[in-house]
């Protein structure tokens, strides 16, 4: 049975281009197998009628806050209750404002703050508005505040710009929404990511790091949560927020990262190690600030384990799926270091050209022993969701 049989989706339509999508996307909702009924905000009907909804649904679609048929039918409360899930889709940046501030002043609106059911998002928007401060404000809050957010994708806009901002696809959000309900491809599994850089302590005041930003693991520890896995993420320090639904264990040096992945990797049935771990330490941090006496020193580095070759070294091994940033050679380097390392998937990108470290775009070559795929240059949230479903597929295959 699909993980959306006879699950009741209260389905916001708020007042973006994208709502032109809203009737397909009730077909596929309800082609899974899920009751829909949509509540429209008064800007969406300028761009799709309740009747076309009322059509696919198969059910009056609600639009009125106060009026007499809501107060003797289907008013917010009720909507509210009878709601398992409610999706957003497409949600806009004015949308988001409101919910982000507790706003009840719609039908929409009041619904969500009556909810008890999880409430999820699809953005959808010209990229300058996806990336305005207040609109990422609001996104923060949102989260924060536990809404689930399925997307945005990027590529073409109905403005003629490119980039993020685009609502997912009709069945990108059916999946997402069964995800919500255990049925998701990663459903049942357990997922250790590991994201961010390592810190090496040289003294109480200073450390050898690097540039990761940490956002490609937290992007890939999301998209696995969305695909329905319960997910710890080891994070090294990153100026990212905790993402909701996920276990998150902070640590600093890669000493730290190793004890607290080997610990979480015992019942796990994937490793995905995007973590940028510093290859050497000092090997003796002072313990005292080191003073400016002297015109030149140096410093003496040991290696740092390699924890990824060690979870693929394990009697009892997860799926182990590493990440090669690599600035020459990439893939044959990539390639090299699946075979040495033992691991199932590798996941290569070339770093530098605007991509990879600091970036928010990035773009992958995924190699496994036997295989290879081209994840062009996308948003990183974009390619972890078509990493995890690499991922899956090849766990399926295994067995
Ligand atoms: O060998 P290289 O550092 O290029 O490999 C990168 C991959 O190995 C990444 O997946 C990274 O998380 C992992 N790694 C590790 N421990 C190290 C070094 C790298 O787990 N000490």
């Amino acid at each position: 049975m699909n993980a959306l049989t006879h699950k009741h989706i209260l389905l916001g339509v708020t007042g973006g281009i994208a709502a032109y999508k809203a009737p397909e996307l009730v077909r596929r909702l309800r082609d899974a197998g899920a009751d829909v009924r949509v509540v429209l905000t008064p800007a969406a009907a300028a761009f799709v009628t309740p009747l076309t909804l009322q059509a696919v649904s198969g059910r009056p679609v609600h639009q009125e806050l106060l009026s007499a048929e809501a107060e003797s039918g289907m008013g917010h409360i009720e909507l509210a209750r009878w709601a398992d899930l409610i999706l957003v889709a497409p949600a806009t940046a004015d949308f988001m404002a409101r919910l982000a501030h507790g706003f009840a002043d719609d039908l929409l609106a009041a619904c969500c703050r009556a909810a008890r059911a999880p409430i999820a998002i699809a953005p959808a928007m010209n990229v300058g508005m996806w990336q305005n401060a207040a609109t990422q404000r609001n996104l923060r809050q949102l989260v924060d505040d536990g809404v689930r957010v399925f997307g945005p994708g990027s590529g073409s806009q109905a403005c003629g710009e490119v980039g993020e901002g685009r609502m997912l696809e009709p069945l990108e959000l059916v999946a997402a929404c069964a995800g919500q309900f255990g049925g998701g491809a990663l459903a049942g599994r357990r997922v250790v990511v590991s994201a961010g850089p390592t810190f090496e302590d040289l003294d109480p005041v200073r450390f050898i790091g690097n540039r990761s930003s940490g956002r490609m693991g937290y992007a890939v520890a999301q998209a696995a949560r969305e695909a329905g896995a319960d997910v710890t993420l080891v994070s090294g320090p990153v100026a990212l927020p905790d993402p909701p639904g996920i276990a998150v264990q902070r640590v600093r040096s890669a000493l730290d990262m190793r004890a607290a992945v080997l610990a979480a990797v015992a019942d796990a049935d994937v490793y995905i190690g995007t973590a940028a771990v510093a290859d050497y330490r000092p090997a003796a941090p002072a313990t005292q600030k080191i003073k400016k006496d002297r015109d030149a020193f140096a410093i003496e580095l040991v290696r740092n384990p390699d924890i990824l070759a060690e979870v693929a070294g394990l009697a009892r091994r997860p799926f182990t799926v590493g990440f090669a940033a690599e600035t020459d050679d990439v893939l044959a380097y990539a390639r090299r270091k699946l075979d040495d390392k033992r691991l199932d998937l590798i996941a290569a990108n070339a770093v530098g050209a605007g991509l990879g470290f600091e970036t928010d775009d990035n773009a992958l070559t995924l190699l496994w022993p036997g295989g290879q795929r081209e994840l062009p240059r996308a948003s990183k949230a974009a390619l972890a969701r078509e990493l995890i479903a690499v991922i899956a597929e090849r766990l399926d295959a295994r067995g």
